[in-house]
């Protein structure tokens, strides 16, 4: 019979395309969140080892198999004097061949097993790496180079703390205030192993960045132990939740940052201070601060005022509002008792969950469009549930529209933009995602 009598043109066309399509799918050139390329660190080095032995082993499987169907298709094939009924001699059962192939890929998993825990040991493997930093200025820190990593709807916190016994607390609960914390963006030196503490403050999610290691869930209630990332080059690395969570799933990305020592120190140094304002701005917020109520003159302090009374009971500012801010206020108001820290946002590379960018990758100005348009109604960015948990519960899972006037909006991305230092023109450039 000859094959066009079995299928007809039709059919052979869509299954082209399928396979097309298939084939095409494979194609993602240089994607950022590709697996198996630019892979950083010893970490991701010893994922692809392990998982380039299996895969030999599955080629070698799979060719023995697809030529055993070839061989048997081609050895029992119709020929030409095939009669109705007339079948080969049949037979049922062999108990050779079913020991055979029981136990076969029952010792070739066990042999994979084997490699598998080890590679997992090792992954989890947990070693006292202190680091002398070097602060502007001349401070020393002593950093065990960890990071509390905090899953939340739909974003992700990175705490930094210098003294290693905080990190036995084990829950977040117990954690103390972080020395420094940042949102979306992870900061860390190249060449040096971090482990991170994965935790969640919600739902699980997943934090995974491809190129430095494998992924490590986000349990609530729990800090599962370290996962160790590590960079041997400058650059920004980009990850994404890999665990569903809700409606802004894939809007909950981030971004590693991996810097030269001394770019590292000053980076942290940099961080530990207040947004830095000028000296009549710093006299307003004082005023504000003792109970005063001057008018605001200029730009940054409207910016200043509209961020204490509109920002304030979710956002820390440091310098700004620390006086307005505390973490019970922030519970009252989200689900999730967390809302990004302000006080450096404009250090970082990307807002909203990772996927706006705050200073543009091109041209390297600050995105005051889509800061604006994420001010004025964030709902229209990034789905978000827009209403309270319930009627009795009035606690919100986004940031909700502030309802803010063009005045307010001008200030207060004005204000978000001297908020931190502006990253190199390398990191701008290398943070823009295809
Ligand atoms: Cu968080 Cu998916």
């Amino acid at each position: 019979m000859r094959v066009a009598e079995r299928f007809d043109r039709r059919t052979l066309r869509v299954l082209g395309f399928i396979a097309l399509m298939v084939f095409l799918a494979a194609c993602a050139g240089d994607a950022e969140l590709d697996t198996r390329t630019d892979l950083q660190g010893p970490e991701a080095a010893e994922i692809e080892s392990f998982l380039n032995w299996v895969l030999y082993i599955a080629y070698v499987i799979g060719a023995v198999i697809t030529g055993a169907v070839l061989y048997f298709w081609w050895k029992f094939r119709v020929k030409g004097d095939y009669e109705e009924g007339d079948w080969p001699e049949q037979s049922h059962g062999n108990n050779a061949l079913e020991i055979g192939w029981t136990i076969a890929p029952a010792l070739l998993l066990a042999v994979i097993a084997v490699f598998t825990i080890s590679v997992h040991a090792s992954l989890n493997d947990r070693e006292d790496n202190p680091i002398n930093l070097e602060l502007t200025g001349g401070e020393m820190k002593v950093w065990e180079p960890e990071v509390v990593v905090i899953g939340q709807q739909w974003w992700w916190e990175y705490q930094y703390h210098f003294t290693p016994e905080a990190l036995d607390a084990q829950r977040l609960e117990n954690l103390p205030p972080a020395d420094l914390v940042t949102a979306t963006q992870m900061v860390i030196p190249v060449g040096q192993e971090i482990e991170l503490e994965v935790t969640s403050r919600d739902v699980i999610h997943s934090h995974w960045i491809p190129s430095l290691n494998g992924k490590r869930d986000a349990v609530p209630g729990r800090q599962t132990s370290p996962w160790k990332i590590e960079a041997d080059e400058p650059g920004v690395y980009f990850g994404q939740c890999t665990e569903f969570c809700g409606l802004s799933h894939s809007r909950m990305r981030m971004q590693v940052v991996a810097l030269e020592m001394d770019d590292f120190e000053a980076w942290v140094s940099a961080q530990m201070e207040p947004v830095a304002l000028e000296a009549g701005d710093q006299a307003y917020v004082e005023a504000l601060v003792a109970g005063e109520s001057p008018s605001p003159e200029g730009t940054i302090q409207r910016g200043i005022n509209t961020f204490r009374t509109k920002c304030s009971s979710c956002h820390m500012m440091e310098g700004v509002a620390e006086d307005l801010w505390s973490e019970e206020r922030v519970a009252e108001q989200l689900v999730a008792g967390a809302a990004p820290n302000l006080t450096h946002f404009a250090s970082r590379t990307m807002f909203a969950g990772g996927i706006y960018y705050v200073w543009d990758p091109d041209t390297g100005q600050f995105n005051d469009n889509d800061v604006r348009a994420w001010l004025q109604n964030p709902f229209a960015l990034k789905e978000n549930y827009t209403d309270p948990v319930s009627d009795e519960d009035s606690r919100m899972r986004g940031m909700p529209n502030l309802g803010l006037t063009t005045q307010e909006l001008d200030d207060l991305v004005a204000l978000l933009q001297i908020a931190g230092d502006k990253p190199s023109d390398f990191i701008i450039e290398q943070s823009g995602v295809e």
